[in-house]
């Protein structure tokens, strides 16, 4: 069958990637109609926002993007099944969280959403349609979808006959440099059985995508290496965690290990910081995903080998919250401690997953004080992610009539007021901003003596120390 000419794109799921892609396809397409819909018309409105600072995710140079494409050849909509009827292509882009219940609970992905896509997909499109897959899903799930739209091919047979190919194109940008990311694609993987319908796709991205970075695969492939690839990464961030750990025993530096072994080309210098644990929605999930795959295939050794990766991350952020308490004299309760970051990397607004959560929660326990800043996140936000609404600010809080022995948390509009009278800091996300703090003014507004906790190796340590700080860094031996 020749496909025919693409015109018209649906893309189903309008969050942190059916967003920022689409934007990028739009972009670099001007020829294409591409239309992004949601079910959560509340997302659809903040999308067509005029005020570019109310879009519902940030992204650096995502605004830029909207205002060139938006009702122009980008649209925003909750009408998904106008846009699926006229789609040649359809991206699915939908949430695969972990189960939460049932078979698998804890480790599979739910693939309710995808499958209620498929679903839609299957009832309303029209002509021949060519079904992305863009979700990060296990591998297989491009048979569950193609068995409910088989089906529609053949309840089509009296109608205008609808057929349908289904490809896997994971995404692998990250968040905080998405546009770079899909602008500069290190590759772009396709996998499918028919090499028309592949083509079809690798013709969209050809507009910027050299041709020799497109790589063609089979589904499982596709689908397997996406789960590998955010394995593989996340195992990175473990295995120079749990290094950090040991440079703090032994009076190494994390930072020049991590030199020294990067520069041998075989293990290159990338995703070797030592940081406060990965967090971000997917490494986890995905992880578990594989683990739960390898569960099911009979591979329990290779299952705990992928598992170790994440109770690794979560140790190390239990860790750091220890060594906080330890050295505030073995307590924090009712001490105010500054928080410096929520958002799980710099440059986003997204805290799922951040090892923020975890550290925040580990101290409110411990009963302290904290003042959370964060450029980009906002008190909702982080009153979710705590499940602890935010107190009244409580600028002393040890000599507060009303205090008692229960940690509580508030959030700071600037990096000042978290710092002001704080027996310690906690820098959690990289943001630029945290790198120029005056240490000296920062030093008069805390209470003596003061630390800084940087996990994030992004103080500069000698302006730290000599403002008369005290300083602890993520992997420093030289502080035993
Ligand atoms: P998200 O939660 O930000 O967005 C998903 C959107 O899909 C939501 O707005 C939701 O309302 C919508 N949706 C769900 N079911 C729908 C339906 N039936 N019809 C219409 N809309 C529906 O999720 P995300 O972060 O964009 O992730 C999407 C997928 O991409 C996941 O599988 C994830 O693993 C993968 N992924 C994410 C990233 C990332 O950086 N966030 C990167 C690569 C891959
Ligand atoms: C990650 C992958 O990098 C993307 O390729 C993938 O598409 C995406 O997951 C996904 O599937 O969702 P993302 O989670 O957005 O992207 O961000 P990363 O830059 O990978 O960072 C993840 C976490 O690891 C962050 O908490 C970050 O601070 C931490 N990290 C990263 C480190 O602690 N050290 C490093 O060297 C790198």
């Amino acid at each position: 069958m020749v496909l025919p000419q693409i015109k018209n794109i649906c893309c189903i799921g309008a969050g942190y990637v059916g967003g920022p892609t689409m934007s990028v396809i739009a972009d670099k397409c001007p020829y294409l109609s591409v239309n992004v819909v949601d079910i959560n018309a509340q997302r659809i409105q903040d999308w067509n926002s005029s005020n570019l600072e109310d879009l519902p995710i940030y992204e650096p140079g995502l605004d830029k993007k909207i205002e060139k494409c938006r009702n122009i050849n980008l649209h925003f909509s909750v009408e998904i099944e106008k846009h699926i009827s006229n789609a040649d292509i359809v991206f699915i882009s939908v949430n695969t969280p972990t189960k939460t219940k049932g078979i698998g609970a804890g480790k599979a992905s739910d693939l309710k959403w995808v499958e209620a896509c498929a679903r839609q997909v299957s009832k309303f499109a029209s002509g021949h349609t060519i079904v992305v897959e863009k979700s990060t899903l296990p591998v297989k799930t491009a048979e569950v979808i193609k068995k409910i739209l088989e089906d529609a091919e053949l309840n089509s047979q009296n109608k205008s006959k609808t057929t349908f190919d289904v490809l896997s194109n994971p995404e692998f940008l990250s968040e905080g440099s998405a546009i770079e990311d899909l602008e500069h694609p290190d590759r772009v993987l396709i996998g499918g059985e028919n090499i028309e319908a592949i083509n079809v796709l690798s013709e969209i991205y050809l507009n910027w995508v050299p041709k020799e970075k497109i790589l063609h695969t089979n589904i499982w492939s596709s689908e397997l290496a996406k789960l590998t690839a955010n394995a593989f990464l996340a195992q990175r961030i473990s295995s120079i965690n749990s290094i950090s750990a040991i440079c703090e025993a032994t009076g190494a530096d994390v930072r020049e290990v991590a030199r020294a072994i990067g520069s041998d080309s075989r293990i290159g210098s990338k995703f070797l910081d030592s940081g406060p644990g990965f967090g971000g929605s997917c490494f986890k999930k995905d992880i578990l995903n594989l683990v739960y795959l390898c569960e099911y295939f009979g591979l329990p050794e290779v299952a705990k080998f992928w598992e170790e990766v994440i109770a690794l991350n979560k140790w190390h952020q239990h860790r750091i919250s220890k060594l906080i308490v330890k050295t505030l004299f073995g307590t924090v309760t009712g001490k105010k401690i500054s928080i410096l970051g929520f958002a799980f990397k710099a440059n986003t607004n997204d805290t799922r997953e951040s090892a923020a959560i975890t550290i925040c929660k580990d101290l409110i326990e411990e009963g302290a004080v904290l003042s959370i800043h964060d450029p980009k996140v906002d008190t909702c936000q982080i009153e979710k992610d705590l499940g602890i609404k935010s107190s009244v600010n409580s600028e002393d809080p040890l000599t507060d009539k009303t205090f008692d022995s229960k940690g509580v948390w508030n959030y700071a509009k600037t990096t000042d007021e978290s710092l002001s009278g704080s027996d310690a800091s906690i820098i959690l996300t990289e943001w630029k901003e945290y790198e120029n703090i005056d240490w000296l003014k920062a030093k008069k507004i805390m209470r003596s003596p003061s630390w800084i906790f940087d996990a994030r190796s992004i103080v500069n340590t000698n302006e730290v120390k000599n403002a008369g700080l005290n300083l602890w860094r993520i992997g420093d031996g030289s502080q035993i």
